[in-house]
């Protein structure tokens, strides 16, 4: 593959001309004009209670889309394919953690998430959960994940997953912030032939500060023996004796602008940022772009592989898939375990012709060799997608090659939580696709890329990728606070929504997403920010400050290096450093552990006493640092980079 390059010389591969003339998306989608667009997609797609009588209110920055009309994203999702017979339509093919050949494998199908969902919805009831309710959900990916949600969404109660994943802590801090009444987690986690706790992290989160959570669900995963106090009730014995039939709970009509749900997500600062999005608008662009990008058909057999607790097991789990009535995977495991062959094996039992996954997932697989994949067949496989962060050329050929039989054409999709859904992306068909760039904008969204005073920059320059246009998934600000939605999003430039990623255009007019430009480190596709971090490690006795930057990292995409000062005449050891990984670990979750820990007497400062982050970074990638001349004291840095660089 010598002549693969990274860019614009690099191979270009043109869409096959079958698929051209079968893809669910169009050519002419991308000259209509946006209303008309959404207009067209919303009738068709979605059901309403009752019609909206405008398509879209700009109001700079708030959006609100499809004014008027009323609908319930548990409907959409779930009731109204049982009602036009497809109840026996396997909705979700469940592998559980062992992989496809456990005994514990099952298929639900549409008519039972039906009565699951209900069944779960009237428990909660029991607990005083209905429409404008919050309610949290810390669970890992076993279906009564999703039912859980869905069962929100019937009752028009407002849901804010915690990625199960994170710490106890975490959970407290946004159950507290949206003021959830009720909690549902599991008794134990299962993840690499592991059980891990769960549902006693809650507990550590919770009663560390006052709670707003009166009540705690707990499902049953490994049956463990844990602690139960009276806030907390086993979901079987909730719903014991609660009706599973639809219409003992029927869904709730919502405004297609009440709140579906908050995700919390990290931002510039220390606090994470509560996401707000509505019914309508979202789960209309969730399903469109599902349909079109992924060119869904009445028998495709899909499988993301995120988390329910991110934004794509939001949109690309959940509510796209299902209100679009697909058949998806839902996978509890990882990549590796029972064996390096699970993956494949899922797409081979149940002839997976979608597999949408990120770049760390592909490079973990390349990574373990190629003849893991070649021992089964996979062509099946139709269409790749890829989110979450830049995928290099490499893992990208790989992925085409070795999964998609070297035709699969992979969609490399660039989107935020914030925008709910995708908006860049090559569409199956159409789009000349080239390794590592999402390239074209989904139809109706409009980017740019801009230099810091708000021109647009030239061919094969980086600037900073803005969206002049709103979409109908776009966020409808940050949780109670107005002020830090408009000063993160919309202060940069007075006229678009300023996304936080550098980008560039290439000759073609072809998009290619650069990374953050701010204080976010995206480690395996997962969303953390500095200030966080830096925040868990100063809560440790010993360190006086702290500040954390990321370095490549040929797995993961960036891993976290921590550049910490101890108070006084302490010495970094090796178990302090341990210590401190642990720390952050404790604080926020595993995924935040730093891969290393550089021991300073100081942080690089100027002399207005502002900590230099450019040169950490510079450090962190062991990089030439330039100009050091303005820091109070340089020899700090010549420190670290022998730290560094051993
Ligand atoms: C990054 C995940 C390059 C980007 C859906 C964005 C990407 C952040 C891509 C959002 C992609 C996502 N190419 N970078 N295809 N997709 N990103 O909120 O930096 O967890 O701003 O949403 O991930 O992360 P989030």
């Amino acid at each position: 593959m010598s002549e693969q390059a990274t860019t614009t010389e690099g191979r270009t591969y043109p869409p096959d001309p079958e698929l051209s003339k079968t893809a669910n998306v169009r050519p002419e989608m991308l000259e209509q004009d946006l209303e008309s667009f959404w207009d067209e997609q919303a009738k068709q797609r979605l059901s309403w209670y009752e019609p909206y009588d405008k398509v879209l209110e700009w109001d700079q920055p708030y959006a609100k889309w499809f004014v008027g009309g009323k609908l319930n994203a548990c409907y959409n999702c779930v009731d109204r394919h049982v009602e036009a017979g497809m109840g026996d339509k396997v909705a979700l093919h469940v592998v559980p953690d062992d992989g496809p050949d456990s005994s514990e494998v099952r298929d639900i199908t549409y008519a039972e998430l039906q009565r699951r969902v209900t069944a779960v919805a009237n428990g909660l009831k029991e607990l005083g959960v209905g429409k404008g309710v919050p309610v949290g959900i810390y669970m890992q990916m076993i279906p009564d994940a999703v039912i859980a949600m869905l069962a929100c969404a019937r009752l028009g109660a407002p849901h804010t997953v915690v990625f199960g994943g994170f710490s106890g802590k975490a959970v407290a801090e946004r159950c507290n912030d949206l003021e959830c009444k009720v909690l549902i987690t599991q008794d134990e986690a299962m993840r690499g032939g592991k059980a891990a706790p769960q549902k006693t992290n809650a507990d550590e989160g919770l009663d560390a500060s006052p709670t707003t959570v009166e009540k705690v669900v707990v499902v049953r995963r490994t049956g463990a023996d844990i602690p139960m106090s009276d806030r907390d009730v086993y979901l079987d014995d909730l719903i014991a004796n609660a009706s599973d039939d639809p219409e003992s709970c029927p869904c709730e009509p919502m405004e297609s602008e009440d709140l579906l749900f908050l995700l919390y997500t990290s931002g510039s600062t220390g606090k994470p940022k509560g996401v707000v999005h509505t019914t309508g608008g979202y789960l209309l662009g969730c399903a469109t772009t599902h349909n079109l990008v992924f060119d869904v058909k009445d028998d495709s057999v899909y499988w993301c592989a995120a988390d329910i607790g991110w934004i794509t097991g939001h949109s690309y789990i959940v509510y796209g898939p299902l209100a679009n009535g697909c058949t998806s995977v839902l996978f509890e495991g990882v990549p590796g375990y029972p064996d390096q062959e699970v993956w494949w094996k899922i797409i081979e039992k149940y002839g997976v012709t979608i597999l949408y996954t990120s770049p760390t997932a592909i490079r973990a697989h390349m990574k373990a060799g190629e003849k893991h994949a070649q021992a089964h067949d996979l062509s099946s496989i139709k269409i790749l997608g890829s989110v979450g962060e830049p995928i290099n050329p490499e893992a990208w050929e790989w992925y085409r090659e070795h999964v998609g039989g070297g035709k699969a054409p992979i969609m490399d999709t660039w989107w935020q939580t914030e925008t709910g859904h995708i908006l860049i992306t090559p569409l199956p068909g159409i789009t000349t696709l080239k390794p590592g760039m999402a390239q074209q904008p989904f139809p109706g969204v409009r980017p740019e890329i801009r230099d810091d005073e708000g021109n647009q920059v030239p061919v094969e320059t980086t600037g900073n990728l803005v969206l002049t246009q709103p979409w109908p998934g776009m966020m409808r600000g940050l949780y109670n606070d107005d002020q830090r939605y408009r000063d993160t999003y919309w202060s940069k430039y007075s006229d678009a929504y300023f996304a936080g990623d550098g980008a560039k255009y290439d000759a073609d007019g072809d998009i290619m997403l650069m990374g953050r430009i701010d204080d976010v480190v995206n480690v395996s596709g997962h969303r953390l920010s500095t200030f966080e971090i830096e925040s868990a490690l100063v809560e440790h006795a010993d360190v006086a400050e702290a500040a954390v930057a990321a370095k490549k990292d040929p797995d993961t995409g960036q891993a976290i290096v921590a550049f910490v000062s101890l108070i006084g005449d302490k010495q970094g050891t090796e178990e302090l450093e341990q210590a401190l990984r642990e720390q952050v670990a404790q604080s926020i979750g595993k995924l935040a552990r730093p891969a290393s820990v550089i021991f300073a007497r100081d942080m690089p400062k100027t002399r207005s006493g502002k900590i230099m982050r450019r040169l950490l970074k510079n450090i962190a990638e062991g990089e030439e640092l330039g100009d050091t001349s303005t820091l109070v004291d340089p020899s700090v840095v010549e420190e670290m980079q022998k730290q560094v660089n051993g």
